[in-house]
């Protein structure tokens, strides 16, 4: 069950982020402020181009702000130093790129064990988080694979796998079912949904897809640089 009264895992307040172009600067996110608490799972959509990966990369520690405030269960993470950012993101965070970024001359099992590496885990516990996380999504039998010989399908399940290998608290997913047949995109939303309700993740997903959002509790609009929650019918 979520946690209606636990303290927010996610607290952002007032984020802009401007970007640098030929002709001066745009601003695509203009005061987005966003609470999410443990076990939810929030829905961003909007148009293409209104800013929901650079939303999506800001709260990863990708990508600065350029004014906002951002705390993770509590803590003030743009004061932190560089160090200090890298560890949250290695620890706390799991990614799911637009584009998959798997590296792709290693094999399924080296992409999913880099995390792992990255985050200190010692060698002896790897091959069963990986072969859990791939079982997760349906992907055991490609774990010896080149990742350039999967299918695009495939790839971003793999990515999907890398993104939970660490048991992160707080997982980003930008457009996790965009490649994924119906049957596949709903096991991911299942898995996701189940990873809320049991580890009291936080999910937040970036999606085109209305039925993706429904399996969310709250969906968030991005438009115009303005997140504005959709109010749900009972
Ligand atoms: N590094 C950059 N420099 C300049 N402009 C950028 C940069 N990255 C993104 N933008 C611009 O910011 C806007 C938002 O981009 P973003 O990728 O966040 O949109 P999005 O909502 O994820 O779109 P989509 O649904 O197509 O993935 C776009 O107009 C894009 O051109
Ligand atoms: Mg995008």
């Amino acid at each position: 069950m979520m946690k209606e009264r636990a303290l927010p895992v996610i607290d952002v307040c007032d984020l802009t982020r401007e970007y640098a172009n030929g002709a001066g600067s745009c601003t695509v996110l203009c005061g987005v402020s966003l609470t999410v608490r443990p076990g939810e799972m929030v829905a961003i959509m909007g148009p293409s181009g209104s800013g929901k990966s650079t939303l999506l990369s800001i709260l990863g520690l990708l990508l600065a702000p350029t004014r906002g405030s951002y705390r993770m269960n509590g803590e003030d993470l743009l004061r932190l130093a560089r160090s200090g950012q890298s560890s949250f993101r290695r620890h706390a965070v799991g990614f799911v790129f637009q584009k998959c970024n798997l590296v792709e001359s290693a094999t399924v099992y080296e992409n999913l064990e880099f995390p792992l590496i990255y985050a200190g885990v010692r060698r002896k516990e790897r091959p069963g988080r990986i072969r859990e996380a791939l079982a997760r999504v349906n992907l055991l039998h490609r774990v010896d694979y080149l990742a350039s010989l999967l299918s695009g399908g495939e790839q971003q399940r793999a990515a999907i796998a890398r993104a939970l290998v660490n048991h992160p608290g707080v997982v980003l997913a930008d457009e996790p079912t965009g490649q994924l047949d119906r049957h596949n995109g709903q096991l991911v939303m299942e898995h996701f949904v189940r990873l809320a309700a049991e580890g009291e993740t936080a999910v937040i997903i970036v999606t085109h897809d209305p039925e993706v959002a429904a399996f969310c509790h709250r969906t968030c609009v991005l438009e115009d640089g303005v997140l504005t929650e959709t109010v749900r019918c009972p």
